[in-house]
């Protein structure tokens, strides 16, 4: 039985695997974006650890609108080039900030955030929503954690 727990937490290349895997067979032949990205966030709440906040923001009328997340209530409309969403929606690209105190403009919804990763989801190229990571400690996310993702980000694009 696919249980959509990690097999082994502590190896991050193959969790992300299982995660993409995850992601890919609980929204496979479905077309509900918010039924889509609502188990997508517990996806990555469950994959993904260190995190006090993962979720969607989508793009509603010109601006980030709040969508499905685990973690504690968040600012629901966000502009575009404000914040690290806001910022990674204008600049079509990941947002990998190591410590928010230092990122100019940083919105923080949940103090205890130190460090987050943003990911936008791209539609003919335009960003239609982004997936947001936020972890209580510094410099939490690398290279490996922003690939990983990107892929979930890809297949959710298939998806819009
Ligand atoms: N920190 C984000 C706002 C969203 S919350 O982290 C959920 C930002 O600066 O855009």
């Amino acid at each position: 039985m696919f249980d959509f727990l990690p097999t082994n937490p502590s190896d991050k290349a193959a969790t992300y695997a299982e995660l993409a895997e995850a992601v890919s067979a609980i929204t496979t032949g479905e077309s509900d974006r918010i039924a889509n990205m609502a188990n997508c966030a517990a996806l990555i709440d469950a994959f993904v650890g260190d995190l006090n906040w993962s979720g969607f923001y989508r793009v509603v009328d010109g601006e980030l609108v709040l969508g499905p997340f685990v973690g504690r209530p968040a600012c629901i409309r966000i502009p575009f080039g404000k914040g690290v969403c806001g910022t990674s929606v204008s600049e079509k690209r990941t947002m990998l900030v190591d410590d928010v105190h230092a990122f100019p403009g940083h919105i923080a919804c949940d103090s205890a955030s130190r460090s987050e990763l943003v990911v936008p989801i791209m539609k003919d190229g335009e960003v239609v929503a982004i997936i947001d990571l936020d972890s209580p400690s510094p410099a939490r996310f690398d290279a490996e954690d922003q690939a990983g993702i990107e892929a979930v980000a890809a297949i959710l694009a298939e998806r819009f």
